[in-house]
Order: structure tokens, then C-alpha cells, then sequence
């Protein structure tokens, strides 16, 4: 029977340590890239992959998330008012359908596979997506329409994948398996963050998964793992004793914008593609910034 992806998990609930101070206050997820935050990106990536329900797995100091989804009537009553019906849309437009964002918190952030599982009711027994948000992939075409996309064929877990230098395998989770065709790999080994000299590839998960719903029942195990965290590959690699997982190698250019450095290429590869800001950008880097780069 062919199973059909309609929800979608954010886990949002981790501390975003690598981005303080930036983030003690506000949730990494709603740092912007030129003008709308990280979390504006996935969700839009989730609904154009045909995600009916989103499921934030939140934690403490998150309520910016869900104010940024709600109304806010005092600003749209200021913008009705001076006449700024466009930016009034843009406010308007990002309000999902009443019921379509459930949320469910993490109370403590015990790792990613842990923040998944907290979803589990929600989910129920049916294949779901995960969306990192701060994995943002610029592509012609979203990662998980992609994805979901391939799994109308696969009918099986997948993970989004791409090449990492080889000395950064420790940094992502990383599998081993067998080419088939020109965008899957059938995976035979899921390792989280090995060191580069027990990597069995240089493949590494990005923040893009379908996962069928016997992952709970490993999740549940509380298997602590790299970091002292429950993690989700680890789940993975039981679920593959029983079902097959595949990876995904998707179109597209991924920025790590849990990363200071990866969140500053996202700014500029948008902000150059923005109608509005694009030259201006685009100037100063050509003109201004750029004959000092021998200098600095
Ligand atoms: P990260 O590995 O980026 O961890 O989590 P983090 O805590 O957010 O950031 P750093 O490494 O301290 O800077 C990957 C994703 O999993 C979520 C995060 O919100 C992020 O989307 N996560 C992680 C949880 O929801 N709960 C957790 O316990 C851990």
C-alpha cells in the first residue's frame, strides 16, 4: 500500500550553544536569513512538499516560535491603518490554517532522537517528516518535495546526504552503503559522529528525514549515545536491522546555520538573489569589501 508523508516534526527544543550569545534569549530557529527567520523556511519547504500537520517539539524560551505563526493584531491593525497593505499580506500570509501546528514540548534536551520521540503521539502510526531548521538547502526544487518524491517509489526511511570533507565526519552522522540509481543509496551502516579514521564514507546526514513510525519503538529504548544524547542515528541503525533506509543525495546547497559561518554564507547567497537588496549587496562586496581582501 503506498503511504502518503502529511506530518511533518521540527524538533526546536536544543540550546543552540554554538550561536551564543546570539541565542540565550531567542531561539536559534528564528535568526533571520535577509528577512525571514530559519523556521519560516522549513515550514514553507514542508507545506510545498504536500505536509498537512507541522509538529514543533518545543522547549524552555521558545514562545517567539509560536507568536511568529499567530496573529499579532496590534501590528497588523497599525499596518492596516497607515496603508501598508503589503506588508500586511506578507505579515497575514505566514498565519498556517487554524489547527494545522500542534505543538509538544521537550522538557529537557536529551538529543534529537529524543526530541522526535516526543512527537510520537501526534504522529501515530503513520510514515513522518523531520526538518532541521537550521539546515537551510537553497535548491530549485525544496530537499523534501525531493524527497518525498522518492519515497512514492522507496516506500522506505530516508535520509537527505551529501559529501563532507572527509577530516569533518565527526561533526554529522555518516553512512556507508550502495549506489542505486543516480539519487539513492541503500544504506548498510549508520555511525553518529565517528572520527574521520572510523568513518565507513564521507556521506553525512543533513537535517532532511522520512522515517517510518517503528522508529518510536527504538526511540523509546532512551539509548544514550555521542554527546550523552539520544540520537536519532542511532535509532536508525537498529531500524535498519529490519527495514531498509535509504540516503537521499539531494539538488541543492546546504548552510549549517546552527554554525556562525555557515549562517553568514546563507545571508549572502539570499541576499544576493533578493530582487530588492541583490545589487546593493552585490556592490559592496565587488567594490568595497573585495580590494580589501588582500589586505585582511
Ligand atoms: P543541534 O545538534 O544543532 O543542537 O540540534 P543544538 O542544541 O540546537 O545546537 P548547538 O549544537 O548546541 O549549537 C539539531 C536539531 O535538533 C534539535 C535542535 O533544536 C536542532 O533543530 N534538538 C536538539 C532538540 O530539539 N532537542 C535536543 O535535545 C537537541
Amino acid at each position: 500500500m503506498s503511504r502518503k508523508i502529511r506530518k511533518a516534526i521540527f524538533p526546536v527544543a536544543g540550546l543552540g550553544t554554538r550561536f551564543l550569545p546570539a541565542t540565550k534569549a531567542l531561539p536559534k530557529e528564528m535568526l533571520p536569513v535577509v528577512d525571514k527567520p530559519l523556521i519560516q523556511y522549513a515550514v514553507e519547504e514542508a507545506f510545498a512538499a504536500g505536509i498537512e500537520q507541522i509538529i514543533f517539539v518545543t522547549g524552555r524560551g521558545k514562545g517567539a516560535l509560536e507568536d511568529h505563526f499567530d496573529h499579532s493584531y496590534e501590528l497588523e491593525s497599525t499596518l492596516k491603518k497607515r496603508g501598508k497593505s503589503k506588508t500586511l499580506h506578507t505579515v497575514e500570509a505566514l498565519i498556517p490554517e487554524t489547527g494545522s501546528i500542534v505543538y509538544t514540548r521537550q522538557n529537557q534536551p536529551l538529543g534529537l532522537g529524543h526530541a522526535i520521540w516526543c512527537a510520537r503521539d501526534v504522529v501515530g502510526d503513520e510514515p513522518f517528516a523531520v526538518l532541521l531548521a537550521d539546515d537551510l538547502v537553497k535548491a530549485e526544487k525544496p530537499v523534501l518535495s525531493q524527497m518525498v518524491e522518492a519515497f512514492k517509489t522507496t516506500q522506505s526511511s530516508m535520509v537527505a546526504v551529501m559529501e563532507v570533507p572527509p577530516q569533518q565526519t565527526d561533526r554529522y552522522g555518516i553512512v556507508g552503503g550502495k549506489r542505486e540509481g543516480d539519487k539513492l543509496i541503500r544504506i548498510d551502516s549508520l555511525v553518529e559522529k565517528p572520527a574521520p579514521s572510523e568513518a565507513p564514507t564521507n556521506q553525512a546526514i543533513i537535517g532532511r528525514y522520512i522515517l517510518t513510525p517503528e522508529i518510536f519503538d527504538l526511540l523509546k529504548r532512551k539509548e544514550f549515545g555521542a554527546g550523552g544524547e539520544i540520537q536519532i542515528t542511532d535509532a536508525m541503525a537498529h531500524l535498519l536491522k529490519t527495514q531498509a533506509i535509504y540516503g537521499y543525495l539531494f539538488d541543492g546547497i546546504r548552510f549549517d546555520c546552527g554554525d556562525k559561518a555557515g549562517f553568514q554564507m546563507a545571508n549572502i547567497a539570499y541576499a544576493l538573489d533578493n530582487p530588492t537588496i541583490g545589487d546593493e549587496v552585490l556592490h559592496y562586496i565587488k567594490e568595497v569589501a573585495a580590494p580589501h581582501f588582500d589586505t585582511v
